[in-house]
């Protein structure tokens, strides 16, 4: 049997990369249309900056089974839209029982969970705090500090990412929230819509699942 070479990669907390990875991309203001509750305060930041870097992964793919890990550094800027946090789009694993590790390096964040069934989660993050994410969690992260939220992430090379999951429920559950005090709140989100009995089902039986 072949097996695969060990790869030693190279975490940079300053600028936020694994330097010598093999992916790299890079989500604009302009790419997360649709996801923040103020679009008056959006349109102001795409007016200023849509194109610049919102969030950015930088990542290593070994192989693409069940056994082989990902892994990679995600980094997102510090800011709001309006009163709300800036955040990643979210996703749950086109394979829904695979699950996640996350370690934060640097910055403040919360790891916003969301079970197919509606359970809400927010995982305050700090630096050398891990998150581990276990299968069947919609999550996203949100950056609720003033600097850089810089995390190290790995998960099961076969995971993919489901992004409609949340589309479909017209957003998360809850928004997390600028509290005027220093602080987040969460706050309902009114779009949202419960998943029904069917979709849970079909999501817990870990089939994958059809955006
Ligand atoms: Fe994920």
């Amino acid at each position: 049997m072949r097996v695969a070479e060990p790869r030693r990669c190279d975490v940079s907390v300053a600028t936020g990369f694994l330097v010598n990875g093999d992916g790299h991309y890079r989500k604009t203001y302009r790419d997360l249309a649709g996801l923040y509750a103020d679009a008056e305060a959006f349109a102001a930041i795409l007016a200023e900056k849509a194109d610049d870097v919102a969030y950015e992964v930088t990542s290593y793919t070994p192989g693409e089974k069940t056994s082989d890990l990902i892994m990679g550094v995600t980094r997102m800027e510090p800011g709001k839209v309006g009163r709300e946090f800036f955040l990643t789009r979210g996703h749950i694993h086109a394979k829904g029982d695979r699950p996640e590790i996350y370690h934060t390096l640097s910055g403040r964040g919360i790891m916003q969970l969301e079970s197919p069934g509606g359970e809400v989660r927010l995982v305050e993050m700090g630096p050398q705090q891990v998150c581990y994410v276990p299968p069947f969690w919609i999550h996203r992260s949100v950056n609720i500090g003033s600097q850089d939220l810089v995390m190290f992430f790995a998960y099961p090379a076969d995971s993919g990412q489901d992004y409609g999951i949340i589309e479909r429920s017209g957003g998360m559950r809850v928004r997390v929230m600028d509290n005027g005090k220093g602080g987040y709140v969460a706050e309902e989100n009114p779009a949202w819509r419960e998943r029904s009995p069917a979709d849970v089902e079909a999501i817990l039986g870990g089939g994958e699942m059809v955006a």
